[in-house]
């Protein structure tokens, strides 16, 4: 009988596919990581260098190079392949090459019948995540893009620093595309438990409403400001996957913010998209449909349009 082990294949062992693999690493998530890379030297290279740091981590692992046959026991594949943005190129810019990419990934995956979670890291994450959910066929549960998690992470640290209080009590949602028409969601912004906007008002002296909107626009246009400096970005969105992957096989219903398939929820339907849902071992286990201002209605059913344009651009 084979043992029972947690095996995650990291399909991509670029920058964001194997900083994720030496997060899981470091973290002492699932007992396989397998990496598979159309470049075999780099995808063994990495390989031969996480095995080195097995003495220092805190579990035991398994790590090997793999080919697509190894996802027949995977518990769940990680997508990070694909071509990333270049300095000026917007996410979408890179629809068209990368669902022809995912296409052959995601047939190759099937091909061995796999049965797990997809998560999906490359972007446009949210046209990805549904062209991942059509090509594979597993139920919509169980295909997860990365979504706004990482925007999400990238709003709480800015707050956190903003009001100089740890970022992790510090509750805000960006939601929406990953990409330029994403929103926060004010309204359920809190702070150590209290609504931003009071929170404000109790210190009106020290802060002020018009400073969130610059805050804002950090978080939406982090990325542009990173891959002009050193090229592209990998250390966050790395451990927002190994923050899901733990939310998957520990089994957590934790809440975090990815692109799922909405079915009714926020007025939309047959749309991939950065939202809150709950996540445990089953996959997508709910999402939480909060309660938006007319505004951010209003902002996110334009932010869905620019995804579904892009979906069906591809689609043709
Ligand atoms: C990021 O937001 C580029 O989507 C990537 O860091």
């Amino acid at each position: 009988m084979r043992e029972v082990r947690n095996r995650v294949v990291i399909i991509g062992t670029g920058a964001v596919g194997s900083s994720y693999a030496f997060g899981l690493l470091n973290q002492g998530i699932s007992d396989e990581v397998v990496l598979i890379d159309l470049n075999e030297e780099k995808a063994e290279g990495d390989v031969m260098d996480l095995n080195h740091g097995l003495a220092f981590a805190p579990s035991s692992k398994k790590i090997w190079r793999g080919t697509y046959s190894d996802c027949k026991d995977a518990d769940i594949v990680v997508i990070t392949a694909g071509a990333n943005q270049m300095p000026g190129e917007t996410r979408l810019d890179l629809a068209e090459k990368n669902t022809k990419v995912f296409k052959s990934i995601v047939d190759g995956v099937m091909a061995h019948s796999f049965d797990g979670i997809f998560i999906v890291a490359t972007n446009p994450v949210d046209v990805l995540s549904y062209m991942t959910w059509q090509f594979s066929g597993l139920p919509s549960e169980r295909v997860i893009g990365s979504g706004t998690i990482l925007d999400t992470a990238r709003l709480r640290y800015q707050l956190g620093e903003y009001f100089d209080i740890d970022a992790r009590n510090v509750h805000a949602y960006i939601i929406g595309e990953h990409g330029d028409s994403e929103l926060p969601v004010w309204s359920h912004a809190n702070v150590g438990g209290i609504n931003v906007n009071q929170y404000i008002q109790k210190h009106e002296n020290q802060y002020s409403q018009e400073d969130l909107e610059p805050i804002f626009h950090k978080v939406r246009d982090a990325a542009y400001h990173i891959i002009e400096r050193k090229g592209a970005t990998h250390y966050g969105i790395a451990m927002g996957l190994v923050r899901l992957t733990k939310a998957i096989l520990h089994n957590e219903n934790a809440l975090v913010t990815v692109s799922g398939l909405l079915e009714g929820q926020y007025n939309q339907e047959d749309i991939y998209t950065g939202v809150p849902a709950v996540v445990n071992r089953s996959g997508i286990k709910e999402i939480v449909e909060l309660n938006l201002s007319d505004e951010e209605q209003r902002l996110f059913e334009k932010s869905v349009g620019v995804i579904r344009e892009a979906v069906e651009s591809v689609r043709r």
